[in-house]
This record gives structure tokens, sequence and C-alpha cells, in this order.
């Protein structure tokens, strides 16, 4: 009997492996792989404060806040495990930030980069290309569902949750509505944040190599008011 159970989960986890595996060995590339071919989106990405989150833990910045959290605004956080989670890209996952990585391996995770948000991109990147090359040639759209199982994600209000609101792993962070009332997180709001309090990257217009769910329900919003020019 015992037997015969080892054998139907065997079979069973062979059979679920393709998709969980190649999500689960994708690892994190850092923004400036993304960069080449999302250009637009990066340059907009570098103006927000995601893409300095770690200089925030360096001493001497943003004392005021500090001091009002109870932190020491004289210590060095780049180190510390109670704060890269929501500083870096990775941070404890396979392939993320590690501050004993070699140094030109972690200045591209040393971020909040395109990957704190839409998944760790080593799979599906390759993906992206060659649906562009198959759309360019014949016009025929890729499923998101290889996407998906490329470790791509598309629940952006999960990806937020991992640093953003009430409901954040541990460690929390130390700046709750507690502390300041502007530290509560709306993500309908924080998602559409503009100008100074931008969050996420200007958006542009798509032509289309990507077909079927998910679609995050934002999508229809966010291309409408696209700029020209993105990839
Ligand atoms: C669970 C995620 C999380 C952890 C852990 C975390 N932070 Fe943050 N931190 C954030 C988020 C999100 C913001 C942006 C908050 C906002 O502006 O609403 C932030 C903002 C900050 C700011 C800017 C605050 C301001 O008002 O200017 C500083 C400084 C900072 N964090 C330092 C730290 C330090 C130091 C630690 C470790 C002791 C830490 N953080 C741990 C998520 C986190
Ligand atoms: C890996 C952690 C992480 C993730 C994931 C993340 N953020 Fe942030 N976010 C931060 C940190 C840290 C800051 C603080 C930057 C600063 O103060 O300069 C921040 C700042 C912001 C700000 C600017 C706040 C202000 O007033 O200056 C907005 C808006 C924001 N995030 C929205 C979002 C949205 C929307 C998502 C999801 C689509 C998201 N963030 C995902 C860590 C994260
Ligand atoms: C704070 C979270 C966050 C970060 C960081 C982030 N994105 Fe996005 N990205 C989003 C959201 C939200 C959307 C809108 C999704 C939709 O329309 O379905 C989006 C949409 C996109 C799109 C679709 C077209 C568009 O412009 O809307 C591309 C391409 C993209 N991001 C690339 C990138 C690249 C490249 C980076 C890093 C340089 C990056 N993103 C960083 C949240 C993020
Ligand atoms: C070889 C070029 C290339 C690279 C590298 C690349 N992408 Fe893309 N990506 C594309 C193309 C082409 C599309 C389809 C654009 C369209 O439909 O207009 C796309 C689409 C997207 C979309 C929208 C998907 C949808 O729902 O339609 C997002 C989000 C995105 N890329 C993020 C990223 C991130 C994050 C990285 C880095 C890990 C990355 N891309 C790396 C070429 C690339």
């Amino acid at each position: 009997m015992k037997n015969l159970f080892l054998f139907v989960v065997a079979v069973g986890l062979a059979l679920m492996a393709p998709a969980a595996q190649a999500a689960d060995k994708a690892t994190f590339e850092g923004a400036k792989v993304c960069g080449k071919c999302h250009d637009l989106q990066a340059e907009s990405w570098q103006t927000t404060g995601h893409a300095k989150a770690l200089d925030l833990l360096k001493p001497g910045i943003r004392s005021e806040a500090k001091a009002k959290a109870k932190l020491d605004p004289a210590k060095d956080y780049t180190a510390d495990a109670n704060c890269l989670g929501c500083h870096t890209t990775g941070y404890g996952e396979a392939g993320g930030y590690d501050p004993a990585m070699p140094p030109a391996q972690a200045k591209v995770l040393a971020v909040v980069g395109c990957e704190s948000c839409h998944g760790a991109g080593s799979a599906f990147k390759k993906e992206h290309g060659d649906a562009e090359g198959r759309f360019k040639k014949g016009g025929a759209t890729t499923d998101r569902k290889v996407l998906v199982e490329a470790g791509q994600t598309f629940d952006y209000e999960k990806a937020c949750a991992r640093c953003h609101g009430a409901a954040t792993p541990k460690p929390a962070s130390p700046f709750t509505p507690a502390i300041d009332a502007k530290y509560a997180f709306d993500f309908d709001k924080a998602v559409r944040a503009g100008g100074k309090a931008k969050g996420v990257h200007d958006h542009f217009k798509l032509i289309g190599v990507f077909a079927g769910e998910p679609v995050h329900r934002l999508r229809g919003e966010f291309q409408k008011n696209a700029k020209e020019g993105g990839e």
C-alpha cells in the first residue's frame, strides 16, 4: 500500500514538474536586462523612489523620518536583514539580492527593480524575445500562460503587498500609519500615482504580442492613457 501511495505521488509530481520547474528555476536578472528592450519603462522607473530604495538604508539619509520611527539615523542599515527584503530585488530568494554577492551582480539588484513587481525574469525574458520574433514574422500572438509558466506575475496587488501595507510578511516596515497616516497604502491610488509621488513607471502602448489571461483589471485604463514608442 505504502509503495503504491509513493508511486502515485511520484507520478503526480512528475506530471506537475515542467510548469512548476520553469517558474521555480527562474532567477533574478536585474533591471538592466529588461531595459535593453523596455528602455522607456526603464527610464521612467529610474525617476521613482524604487530605483533608489537601498540608499534609504544609508546613515544620514531621511534622518527625521528615521528618528520618528525610532530608528537610529546614524546607523548603517544596508546589510540589515530586517530591511533588505523591501529595499532590494529578491532578497532571501534564489538569485536575489545578497550583500555578500560580487559587487557587479549586487548592483543591479540593489533596487526595487522590474522583477519586484513582474517576477524573476531569467526564463520569461526569453519568451518575450521569442514571442516578438513570431509576431513580427507572421502576426502570431503568444498566450500569456507561457509567461505564467516561466514565472512572470500579473497580480500586482500581491506584488505590492510584499512591501506595502498592513499585511506584509515579517519583518514589517518600521514606517506604519501609526507613526504617520501618510504611510497607509491604497493600491488603486498608489498604482496610479504620478509626478513626484510616482511608484510605477509611465505606461507605453503595447502592440499586442501577447494574448489571453491573465490580464490585470487596470490594463485597459493604463493602455488607453499610454504613451507611444514603447516595447
Ligand atoms: C515590509 C517591508 C519593509 C521593511 C522590512 C522595511 N521597509 Fe523601509 N520602507 C518600506 C516601504 C513600503 C516604504 C515606503 C513607505 C511610504 O512612503 O509609504 C519604506 C520607506 C522607508 C524609508 C523612507 C521613509 C520616509 O518617510 O522618508 C526609510 C528611511 C526606510 N524605509 C528605512 C528602512 C529601514 C532602516 C528598515 C529596517 C530597519 C526598513 N526600512 C525596513 C518597506 C519596508
Ligand atoms: C520590494 C519592495 C517593494 C515593492 C514590491 C513595491 N514597493 Fe513601492 N516602495 C518601496 C519602498 C522601499 C519605497 C520607498 C521609496 C522612497 O521613499 O524613496 C516605495 C515607495 C513607493 C511609492 C512612493 C511613495 C511616496 O509617497 O513617495 C509608491 C507610490 C509605491 N511605492 C507604490 C508601489 C506599488 C503600486 C507597488 C506594486 C505595483 C509597489 N510600490 C511595490 C518598496 C516596494
Ligand atoms: C512598482 C511595481 C513595478 C515596477 C518596479 C516595474 N513595473 Fe512594469 N508595470 C507595473 C504595473 C502595475 C504595470 C501595468 C500592468 C498592466 O497594464 O497590465 C506595468 C506594466 C509594464 C509593461 C507593459 C506596458 C506598459 O508600459 O504599461 C512593461 C513592458 C513593463 N511594465 C516593464 C517594466 C520594466 C522593464 C521595469 C523595470 C525597468 C518595470 N516594468 C518595473 C508595475 C511595475
Ligand atoms: C528581448 C527583448 C525583451 C526583453 C529582454 C524583455 N522583454 Fe518584456 N516584452 C518584450 C516584448 C516584445 C513584449 C511585447 C510588447 C507588446 O506587445 O507590445 C514584452 C512584453 C512585456 C510585458 C507586457 C506583457 C503583457 O501582458 O502583454 C511586461 C510586463 C514585460 N514585457 C516586462 C519585462 C521584464 C520585467 C523584463 C526583464 C525581466 C522583460 N520584459 C524583458 C521584449 C522583451
